[in-house]
């Protein structure tokens, strides 16, 4: 079954052709996030007039690249929320009016369920369930227990910024270009991380969730306290603190859900800090994340693997 999978939910512009939710015969990305460098974050209407200009060239590179006629196509999946709403709506338009045109099933995904679908993609092997999975991204931070592909609970979320969140304002503050987690990666790979100390959030209460607002307010009074930082420094610092508290909370989740395998998705799953905390604090887990990096971030190929598994339940 061969689904074309559209994500529009902020400024990806990305549209997919995924076979048997898994194999990925193409995957366009399309993306207006260079023109938000120099913003601190995403300008809603600047991003779906982008949306507008791209959503058709990106379908038709899409169907080239996977050698796909529409013939070839049995359903078409879009994320319905959450997101930006004239983003979402501009994809949402384009995937009803294809369906209804060329006579194809349409499969609503939510942009969360995408990304935990994101770790399937050319997979060789089964994952095991039940397994737990982060999803860390600009908008969200959860945890889920999953079940099977289709099937899962969510156990914990944050309480206030997402992870991906904290990392774009973080990296406004100290004058680094939007998007803030490959920004900060990069000023934090020549940083000391013990240079500054950061608080660690919720740490006397009983629970999973997180909460990622007070990081940032540390790192306002870091900032204003220390004049002449050494922004590698404090970049590895805060990025180390963003990190460490993600993983502790999973260590908690571990030694409440008998799982073998810690899935991690969403834009925050490319940074290379958590997936070496990850690894160091989970020896016994088989970490999985997205097979290739452009899978952590906003694409289409989620979505139609979604879709697939969505509608085989
Ligand atoms: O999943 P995604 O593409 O979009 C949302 O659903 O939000 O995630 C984007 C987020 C942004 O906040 C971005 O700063 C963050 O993922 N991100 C990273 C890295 N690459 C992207 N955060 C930390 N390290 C990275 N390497
Ligand atoms: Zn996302």
């Amino acid at each position: 079954m061969r689904i074309l999978g559209i994500e529009t939910s902020c400024d990806e512009t990305a549209v997919a052709i995924v076979k048997d939710g898994k194999t990925v015969l193409s995957s366009v990305i399309s993306s207006s996030k260079d023109e938000f460098a120099d913003m601190g974050g995403v300008i809603p209407e600047q991003a779906a007039r982008r949306q507008i200009e791209y959503i058709i060239p990106t379908v038709t590179k899409a169907l080239l690249t996977a050698n796909c006629s529409i013939e070839d196509i049995d359903a078409i999946a879009v994320t319905t929320e959450p997101g930006l709403l004239v983003s979402l709506l501009v994809g949402r338009t384009t995937a009803r009016t294809l369906a209804s045109i060329w006579q194809k099933p349409l499969l609503e995904v939510h942009h969360t369920y995408g990304h935990l679908c994101s770790v399937f993609l050319d997979l060789d092997e089964e994952p095991a369930f039940p397994c737990l999975a982060l999803s860390v991204s600009g908008g969200h931070t959860e945890l889920w227990h999953r079940t099977s592909h289709a099937m899962g609970t969510k156990i914990a979320e944050t309480r206030d910024d997402a992870v991906g969140e904290a990392f774009d304002k973080g990296a406004a503050m100290l004058g680094l270009p939007y998007p803030g987690g490959p920004s900060i990666s990069r000023a934090a790979a020549t940083g000391n991380p013990e240079a500054y100390s950061f608080p660690s959030p919720l740490k006397d209460e009983r629970t999973l969730d997180w909460s990622f607002s007070g990081l940032k307010t540390a790192l306002k009074y870091t900032i204003q306290e220390n004049t002449d930082y050494n922004v590698n420094d404090i970049a590895a610092s805060y990025e180390n603190a963003l990190c460490a508290h993600l993983v502790n909370r999973l260590q908690r989740a571990t030694s409440e859900y008998n799982v073998q395998e810690i899935h991690v998705v969403g834009g925050v799953s490319a940074n290379a800090t958590l997936r070496r905390l990850l690894t160091e604090t989970f020896p016994n887990h088989t970490i999985r994340v997205p097979k290739d990096i452009v899978y952590c971030t906003d694409n289409g190929a989620m979505i139609a693997s979604a879709g697939y598994f969505l509608q085989s339940v």
